[in-house]
């Protein structure tokens, strides 16, 4: 084997292993055979059952291209058959070789190696206008170079497969994902209206009641209501959670700071904070202005409200960028978590802390995680139990 030879080899190769389809297989295979052997025609023969297939062809002139014959009919049949190459000086001096077929062609000498020797599944054929002497090496060659193809020929078939899988396991997922949203939204729309009126019967009893019970049974009713009103409560809470995956998101440039002022504002009049709430210069982003305000806005008042119990209450907002990447913090000395509960805090309605110690819901968190999901970031935590928390966002298209 020359430098050349094995420097178009390896090219080959190379080139085989991008290629994601049969044609193009074909197409690598059929300009390297011919570089290889100097012929003047090569074609990429495919086995379909019991036929030679020819799948395509390079050559000075027309061949079979596009043609079936029988694998008993055929050089490169026979080839595939006794699974071993064919080397032919002279064609119309060799009983294996149909001449009639050869009669309009140019083909004087021909090489055909089988592609995967042990269950061929195809094959190469070379062919020369002039009387040509093959030598081992040159079949060698192509016998290497018809390995090579079988094995890109299987992957090819393995990444049709394992692509044809994800799609169908993508379809799959998609198709639950809307099902459950659609059972999540249906479901909290449906129960909103037969609680309110439980809500409004439960207020006209208790209002009314003109001394006719006693009042261990008020004190029930009127229990009753509560429940029923933070039933009502955290339904709406689930619509509005199964909203967010609906709404279309329009992103603009967002300035950040004024973002970040405007709800911390919002929070010091509705928290009535005692806590020093310090904001770094931010980055601005793409970014949906008013579900970035809700994120950032629970994930401001979780910092106050987990932080509230410390004397020196104190949260931090900040930004850095990180390759592509902006990252937000929102640090806070408060309560923390132990991080073995880490996972939990972006599932609805669960929660770290029981409402005699802190009030809520447990939906802030979840509605926060699809917002920056829906903008295409991530989320996540960090905390120690007594020792505060931090929360970190992450997104992709910072315009800085
Ligand atoms: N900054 C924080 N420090 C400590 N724990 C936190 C912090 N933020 C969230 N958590 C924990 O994560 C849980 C979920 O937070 P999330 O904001 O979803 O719900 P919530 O604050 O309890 O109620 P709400 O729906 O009113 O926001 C909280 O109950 C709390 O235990
Ligand atoms: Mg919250």
């Amino acid at each position: 084997m020359t430098g050349e030879h094995l420097k178009l080899l390896v090219s080959t190769i190379q080139q085989l292993s991008l290629a994601r389809d049969l044609d193009a297989i074909i197409e690598i295979v059929q300009r390297s055979a011919r570089k290889l052997t100097a012929a003047e025609g090569v074609t990429f023969v495919l086995k379909d059952k019991d036929q030679c297939f020819y799948a395509n062809e390079d050559a000075i002139a027309p061949l079979w291209k596009g043609q079936r014959f029988p694998l008993e009919h055929c050089v490169s049949g026979w080839a595939m058959i006794n699974r071993s190459s064919v080397v032919i000086k002279d064609i119309y001096a060799d009983s294996r070789v149909p001449s009639e077929a050869y009669e309009p062609t140019f083909v004087k000498s021909l090489v055909i190696v089988p592609i995967r020797i042990m269950d061929p599944v195809g094959a190469i054929g070379n062919y020369w206008a002039n009387e040509h002497e093959s030598t081992k090496e040159e079949v060698e060659l192509l016998q290497a170079l018809a390995d090579i193809t079988s094995v890109s020929m299987e992957n090819i078939y393995v990444y049709n497969e394992l692509e044809e899988r994800v799609r169908q396991r993508t379809a799959e997922l998609e198709y639950l994902n809307q099902e459950l949203e659609a059972f999540s939204y249906s479901v909290s729309h449906d129960l909103q209206s037969p609680l309110r009126s439980i809500n409004s019967l439960i207020r006209m009893v208790t209002e009314n009641t003109d001394g006719k019970l006693a009042d261990g049974e008020l004190n029930m009713l009127q229990a009753a209501g509560k429940s029923a009103m933070r039933m009502s409560a955290l339904v709406d809470d689930l619509l509005e959670l199964s909203k967010l995956d609906k709404k279309e998101i329009s992103k603009t440039r967002v300035d950040m700071n004024t973002l970040v002022k405007s709800v911390v504002d919002d929070i010091e009049r509705d928290l009535k904070t005692e806590a020093t709430i310090l904001i770094h210069p931010l980055h601005e982003i793409k970014a949906d202005y008013s579900l970035m305000r809700q994120a950032m806005y629970n994930l401001i008042s979780n910092a106050v409200k987990y932080s509230s119990k410390n004397k020196h209450p104190r949260v931090e907002i900040s930004s850095h960028q990180q390759d592509d990447e902006i990252i937000f913090t929102i640090q806070d000395n408060g309560v923390g978590f132990s991080m073995k509960y880490v996972k939990k805090l972006f599932v609805p309605f669960q929660r770290l802390h029981n409402k005699s110690e802190f009030e809520g819901s447990g939906i802030g968190l979840a509605n926060v995680s699809r917002i920056i999901q829906r903008h295409g970031g991530k989320i996540w935590a960090d905390a120690k139990l007594n020792e505060g928390a931090t929360f970190y966002f992450s997104l992709k298209n910072g315009i800085n």
